[in-house]
């Protein structure tokens, strides 16, 4: 990590003062909206452990604390969630283009093709500063629940269901998703779950949105950098990809062998290791509570095989600090919800706007465009043949 000497084969001057592939280990800005200890798995938003906003709060609290930096006020807290529900109806023009999109599309592809469409109006007006940001910021947040709910339904052949203002912002997902007001318990899940996915650090989206947003570029483009940074399975496309993974190894028989061949052939085992954490992410601890509780009958092999795959890794990979992270056991709680597997990055993006927005207004207040080097090492002296004799 970090500063390898590199072999300058190319014998040019390289103008650069630190190497690090993949930019491992490096500290680009300073910031104080979370903290993460991957050695001991600790995770803090602005100074409340993971654990009690879990316990204790709601998204939109947790939201409203990301982005404004302090717990809001009973009024604070009323005006942040009447400012998204502002934002969370769609209008005709927004579901003539999600019944426009082609019913194969991934909803990872619509959120982001629908974020790009909500900036067109503003055109070039869009000024850059902490108040056309901030509304940017909380429409979006506002719209990507209902486009998601909307699409799942219209590429099922039914109608959208417009928001119902009594409801929370993850339980008016669920209801405009399903179709039926969901019970408390549930909605306090994917409440839950959208507070454990709201923040990460310096994650790939993360850097990917200040990357764009760094260049003085709008709220919109950054948000969509972002969405499709995420959808690899790298990083929360991975949600999606653990599901498949388990049911494609079918019962916990077969995990050894699926390991076995995955480590032959070099394959990561989705849902397991981490950039940062070198202990268990302690947002899987959470998670794997809820899956087991949540999963019924239907779903008991699948979790068997997941705990199974979690045992076989830990004795073969824990040692080198491979262990499960958000992803290997959120898909359970999601699946007991009725939501459709291809939809989880979806809801981990909807989830990580906060912390996305809340990034890109800090960074604006220090910006300093984002520009690494490439270590040049190709050909020198090359002379140009024209055309007509190569
Ligand atoms: C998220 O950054 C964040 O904060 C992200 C996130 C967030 O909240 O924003 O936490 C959400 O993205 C979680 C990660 C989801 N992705 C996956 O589950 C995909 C599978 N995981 C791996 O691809 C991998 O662990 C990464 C991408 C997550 C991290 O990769 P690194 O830090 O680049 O580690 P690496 O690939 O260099 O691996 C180091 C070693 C290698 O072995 P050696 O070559 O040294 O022998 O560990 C091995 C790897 O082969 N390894 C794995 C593995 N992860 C690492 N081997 C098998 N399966 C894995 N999952």
């Amino acid at each position: 990590m970090g500063s390898k000497k590199i072999n300058n084969k190319c014998g040019l001057r390289q103008d650069y003062d630190f190497f690090s592939h993949g930019l491992e280990g490096v500290a680009a800005f300073e910031t104080s909206i979370s903290y993460i200890d991957g050695k001991d798995g600790i995770l803090i938003y602005r100074g409340i452990p993971i654990e009690e906003l879990a316990e204790k709060s709601t998204y939109e609290e947790t939201a409203y604390f990301l982005i404004y930096g302090s717990l809001p006020t009973k009024t604070e807290l009323k005006k942040f969630s009447s400012d998204l529900e502002n934002h969370i109806s769609l209008n005709t023009e927004d579901i003539k283009w999600l019944k426009d999109f082609p019913v194969a599309a991934h909803p990872m592809d619509v959120l982001n093709t629908c974020v790009s469409l909500m900036s067109l109006p503003e055109g070039g007006d869009y000024e850059i500063g902490r108040g056309s940001d901030l509304k940017a910021g909380i429409r979006i947040m506002g719209k990507m629940p209902s486009y998601i709910a909307a699409f799942d339904r219209i590429r099922k052949g039914k109608e959208p269901i417009p928001p119902d203002s009594k409801l929370s912002y993850a339980a008016n997902f669920l209801w405009m998703l399903n179709g039926e007001k969901p019970k408390e318990k549930e909605a306090r899940i994917l409440d839950l779950c959208l507070i454990l996915h709201a923040e990460h650090g310096v994650c790939a989206s993360t850097f990917g949105t200040l990357v764009t947003s760094s260049t003085f570029s709008d709220v919109y483009s950054s948000i969509v950098t972002a969405i499709g940074t995420l959808k690899g399975y790298l990083h929360g496309g991975a949600n999606e990809q653990v599901i498949r993974m388990l049911e494609g190894i079918g019962s916990p028989e077969k995990v050894e062998k699926y390991v076995s061949h995955a480590m032959k052939e070099k394959e990561k085992i989705m849902g397991f290791g981490h950039r940062v954490y070198k202990a268990l992410d302690p947002r899987a601890r959470i998670l794997k509570k809820y899956a087991r509780d949540l999963t019924g009958k239907r779903d008991e092999i699948l979790f068997k095989t997941a705990l199974k795959l979690e045992e076989v890794m830990e004795k073969k990979f824990g040692p080198k600090g491979i262990y499960p992270n958000v992803d290997f056991y959120s898909g359970f709680v999601y699946k007991a919800l009725g939501i459709p597997t291809d939809l989880f990055t979806s809801i981990f993006a909807i989830a990580r706007s906060a912390g996305w927005i809340a990034h890109i207004l800090e960074y604006r207040e220090s910006n300093r465009i984002f520009r690494p080097r490439g270590i040049y090492n190709g050909p020198v002296n090359v002379k140009y043949i024209p055309i007509k004799e190569r």
